[in-house]
């Protein structure tokens, strides 16, 4: 049976196995071609996984369109976006916001990557605020922490959109060195975050990949993972997905 949503096949009591939401973080990586070939390599295999994984394809903004285009008839693949504005539509140059994604079915967007924190200076209000305009459209912020920014990441978000979102545990001296974080650790910072934000989805990125201990990978504690440089070959993101 194919689910139309990770929360459909949450529900579903027959489901062999816990639904795993699986986020492919791009990057500022792939030309379009590039990501023509990687969609049509992952939709030769994606059919195996619809009943483990929802994957949420989150390609570079110029791809958006087509990635949506090919990924629609595609069994348990969503639509990410890497940011969101912090505003509304209006004068803003550069700023991506909800209404220019009108019709391309986005059902989820990354905020506060700690890239986006280092590189472009985003504070945790501002990280807030993009939650704010994402919810008030319908699309699913994932919103990404380390640690030490649990608890302050969860202050700035108003107290009535803090259950809505899904918690990412980034930890920035696992992202891209090859090597995830250990189980325990994954664990013990649940714990936090359920304490900061409520009983939210919890989410957890660093080098995951196909060595990744396959406690992480099928902990029924963790909703999903958010996976960048393991994504970037489909042939790779496939033995991910075989692990969960
Ligand atoms: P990585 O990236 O899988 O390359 O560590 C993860 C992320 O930045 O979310």
């Amino acid at each position: 049976m194919v689910y139309s949503s990770l929360e459909e096949r949450k529900s579903n009591t027959t489901a062999l196995s816990p639904m795993k939401l699986v986020i492919a973080n791009f990057k500022s990586h792939k030309t379009p071609a590039q990501y023509q070939e990687w969609v049509k390599t992952y939709a030769s295999y994606i059919n195996k996984y619809s009943q483990t994984s929802e994957v949420a394809l989150a390609p570079a903004y110029p791809s958006l369109s087509l990635v949506a285009n090919e990924a629609a008839s595609l069994p348990a693949t969503s639509l990410a976006v890497q940011d969101i504005s912090p505003f509304p539509a209006g004068a803003y140059t550069g700023a991506v916001n909800p209404l220019n994604l009108d019709g391309l079915h986005v059902k989820y967007a990354i905020v506060g990557h700690s890239e986006r924190r280092q590189y472009f200076h985003e504070t945790s209000q501002e990280v807030a605020n993009k939650v704010h305009e994402a919810l008030a459209a319908g699309i699913t912020p994932i919103v990404c922490v380390t640690k030490d920014q649990v608890m302050e990441q969860a202050n700035a978000i108003e107290s009535n959109e803090r259950s809505k979102i899904l918690v990412a545990f980034e930890p920035i001296e696992h992202i891209g060195t090859g090597i995830s974080d250990s189980p325990e650790n994954i664990e013990a910072t649940k714990e936090l975050v359920i304490e900061a934000f409520g009983n939210v989805p919890y989410i957890y990125g660093g080098s995951v990949n196909e060595k990744t201990e396959k406690e992480i990978l099928t902990n029924p504690n963790i909703d999903g993972f958010l996976v960048g440089s393991a994504s970037l070959d489909a042939v790779r993101f496939e033995e991910v997905l075989a692990k969960i």
